[in-house]
């Protein structure tokens, strides 16, 4: 039987196995920014299940736009070569690596959510580091608990851009295949786009063209930093979910920008712009998201990335077989079962010489298979 989900895709240079991606994954796990041997076996088991693409969690491009205190980082050279050994790993294993690049702006500093998730007071990111401030585009907070972001100036912005750039640079350094933007879920760039949050009056807020221009101007200068050959992803929210915000159709805008730019795949999330999401949220369901994928890519013709309790192997084909996206990710599935795409596989098209599973097992696998089948 052929399978949407297992068909190979090529963007740019890039050859993916097939169509499932591990969603990026917070880990509060990366003291000082630097991956570890945590990041190694987190990471590396997905390459192990089978994923075609495997995505870091959100790696801050400075101190200052870290969510947590142990986010994992690309602000320093000596970031790149504990990302290399992890890269290594995944690509000796078949699956192909990307770095989502992120910058939590008014939303910095908060706890993990083990530990109830909640922002840090100000004495707190000050005693983790002096520098530690919440940054944003209006002097307006991310929330109720939130304290109040200092308005950029013009300069922290062209700052905010030259370190995304920067890391941009570093991520190739170590390897990586792709860079996705992180531009949803109320971090910097989202609470920029949204009017909601940005009340600017300068080039960077007011219309529709001077919220996005942060998004373009980062968008442009990592394309120009990333070689052309590597593919470039953005993740959007693709709406606020809140009365007044950012909408669907202000992403389709958006999405034709972003693609005259070089950027190849939009992976299509929703809300986090915190407490106003709350007026409006999106109905939560099976593949809740898809929706918004499937609206971007046929007004945009980009290819998309649906994400959002995909947990089903059949699920996840059609959403590819009926064009709703070109890729699923999966997130909680994935921490599930990190097996989940090599078990998809056997569900749809089961293969009795376990080809595809590690050497090392695959043998032992058809020795289980045909053990159980003589029962
Ligand atoms: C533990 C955890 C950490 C997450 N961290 C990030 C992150 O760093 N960046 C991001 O864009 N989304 C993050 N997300 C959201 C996921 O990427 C994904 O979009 C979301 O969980 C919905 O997919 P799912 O239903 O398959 O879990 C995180 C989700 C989980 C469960």
């Amino acid at each position: 039987m052929s399978t949407a989900l297992f068909k190979p895709l090529r963007v740019r240079s890039l050859e993916l196995r097939n169509r499932i991606v591990i969603s990026p994954m917070m880990q509060h796990a990366a003291p000082g920014g630097f991956v570890n041997n945590w990041h190694l076996v987190h990471l590396g088991k997905f390459a192990l299940g089978g994923a075609g693409l495997i995505f870091t969690e959100s790696t801050a491009v400075s101190p200052m736009g870290r969510i947590g205190r142990d986010d994992a980082g690309l602000w320093r050279d000596e970031h790149v070569q504990p990302w290399r050994n992890v890269v290594d790993f995944v690509h000796q294993n078949g699956a192909a690596i990307g770095v989502q690049l992120g910058h939590a702006g008014r939303k910095a500093g908060s706890k993990p959510l083990w530990e109830g998730g909640d922002a840090l007071t100000t004495t707190q990111m000050l005693a983790d580091d002096p520098n530690w401030v919440r940054l944003g585009p209006s002097a307006i907070p991310a929330g109720e608990g939130w304290s109040t972001p200092k308005a950029m100036t013009l300069e922290e912005i062209s700052q905010v851009v030259d370190e995304f750039s920067r890391a941009a640079g570093r991520a190739d350094q170590a390897g990586f295949d792709v860079v996705e933007l992180h531009f949803g879920h109320g971090y910097l760039v989202t609470s920029f786009l949204s009017p909601l949050s940005n009340q600017r009056t300068d080039a960077y807020g007011g219309d529709l063209e001077g919220r996005m221009k942060l998004a373009i101007d980062i968008a442009a200068r990592v394309r120009a930093a990333w070689p052309s050959h590597k593919p470039l992803w953005c993740r959007l929210s693709v709406v606020d979910g809140a009365v007044g915000g950012w909408s669907a159709d202000d992403t389709v805008v958006l999405v034709r920008r972003l693609q005259a730019i070089g950027v190849d795949v939009i992976d299509c999330s929703s809300g986090g712009l915190t407490e106003q999401t709350k007026a409006l949220p999106v109905p939560r369901g099976l593949g809740f998201q898809v929706p918004f994928a499937r609206k971007v890519r046929a007004e945009t013709g980009v290819l998309t990335q649906a994400v959002g309790m995909i947990v089903d192997p059949h699920q996840a084909d059609e959403i590819i077989r009926s064009g709703a996206a070109d890729l699923v990710a999966i997130g909680r599935e994935a921490l599930f079962d990190p097996y989940w795409p090599l078990h998809a596989q056997w569900a749809l098209a089961p293969d009795p010489q376990f080809a595809d599973w590690h050497v090392r097992h695959g043998v032992w696998l058809q020795k289980r298979q045909t053990f159980l089948d003589s029962l």
